[in-house]
């Protein structure tokens, strides 16, 4: 009779995707805190001879990982973004990728609006105000921040979460500038639909003209250090810069002084370089008064961790049973 597959699983993840996988295969869970060694997970790999690997995206998957077993069919990541796994050295190998594109979308968008937010109305800085005792009297001109309601919303990167994020631009009136590598004629006639106007524009006009930036493009050799320091000076003193991108997108030490000098006013990040960010990095003196950041939390709803872990664990099913991925970022990224 033929082994039952094994599959290694480098976090605890939602029951939905572990038990799904259970039912036909042999699961091992690394079950720590922090994440496994890199080194770990290859040992992991070659002891168990493991066919799937289901990983997290703060796991780095190179070749050495894809090369630790020889069975290994299948590399199914937790996330929609795959900069951490070398998709090119799997593709030679012949080894699937997963990925889960569209289920955090919306629960990602609502995440950028939370920086948004909390940003343009002082939120978190407020709170600490009032839990620092220093909530004396209702003050003319305590807290002042920026509307957000008939602002200018720049999106670089309109494609499923900056399309869900401009959406809800509709609420407030906005109007949307969008930058990418080509206008999305489609993405404008729906948002059009909602009364939102979105105009596509190179990213200096975006920078120069939006109150609120929100970045949403993968992290890919083009995209690495997008916002620089040239590109934080073209911003308005008054604008928000918001990443939910990858924090590689920015350059941090450009964004320390861009705070620090007052190029701009706020900015919200879920994505750090380096993450985790370090407590007392030099970028937290500016918290929170000109900055807010949270730790990766994006897709963290009940609902939609629950359904990555599903998707997740569908595509290590079929990647072992020799199908085609339900979502393959092999076939996402043109390597199929
Ligand atoms: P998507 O639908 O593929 O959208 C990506 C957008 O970026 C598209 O508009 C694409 O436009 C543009 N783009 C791609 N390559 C580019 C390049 N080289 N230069 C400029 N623009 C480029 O992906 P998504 O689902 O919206 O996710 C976007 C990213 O968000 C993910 O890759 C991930 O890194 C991040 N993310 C973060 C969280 C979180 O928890 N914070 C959650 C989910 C996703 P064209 O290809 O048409 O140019
Ligand atoms: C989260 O950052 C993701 O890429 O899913």
């Amino acid at each position: 009779m033929a082994e039952t597959p094994t599959v290694y699983v480098t976090r605890e993840i939602p029951d939905a995707g572990v038990e799904q996988l259970r039912e036909q295969y042999d699961v091992v869970v690394w079950d720590e805190k922090l994440p496994p060694e890199k080194s770990h997970v290859e040992s992991r790999l070659r002891e168990l001879d493991a066919d799937g690997l289901l990983c997290m995206l703060s796991d780095e998957v190179d070749a050495d990982v894809l090369d630790a077993s020889p069975d290994l069919s299948v590399v199914s990541t937790f996330s929609v973004g795959y900069d951490h796994v070398d998709l090119e050295a799997a593709a030679e190998r012949d080894i699937a990728v997963g990925h889960t594109p569209g289920v955090l979308t919306e629960t990602t968008a609502d995440l950028a609006w939370t920086l948004l937010m909390a940003c343009a109305r002082r939120t978190v800085e407020a709170h600490e105000y009032v839990e620092a005792g220093e909530w004396e009297t209702w003050g003319p001109t305590l807290m002042m921040g920026a509307d957000v309601h008939d602002a200018t919303l720049g999106i670089v990167g309109l494609g499923s979460i900056g399309t869900a994020t401009a959406r809800r631009g509709a609420g407030f009136g906005m109007d949307v500038l969008y930058t990418g590598r080509q206008r999305k004629p489609e993405r404008e006639a729906e948002l059009e639909e909602l009364g939102v106007e979105a105009t596509y524009v190179e990213l200096d006009e975006l920078l120069a003209e939006s109150d609120f930036v929100s970045l949403h493009v993968p992290l890919v050799e083009e995209t690495e250090g997008l916002i620089g320091e040239a590109e934080l000076q073209q911003m308005s003193e008054d604008a928000i810069l918001v990443n939910t991108a990858r924090g590689e997108v920015v350059d941090t030490d450009a964004l320390d002084t861009a705070l620090e000098e007052e190029w701009i006013a706020r900015a919200g990040l879920d994505v750090t370089d380096p993450e985790p960010l370090p407590a007392d990095h030099q970028l937290m003196r500016h918290a929170p008064e000109k900055l807010v950041v949270v730790p990766h939390i994006g897709s963290s709803s009940v609902a939609t961790r629950s359904r990555i872990a599903e998707m997740a664990a569908a595509n290590v099913e079929a990647g072992i049973e020799g199908e085609e991925l339900p979502n393959s970022a092999l076939g996402d990224a043109g390597l199929e």
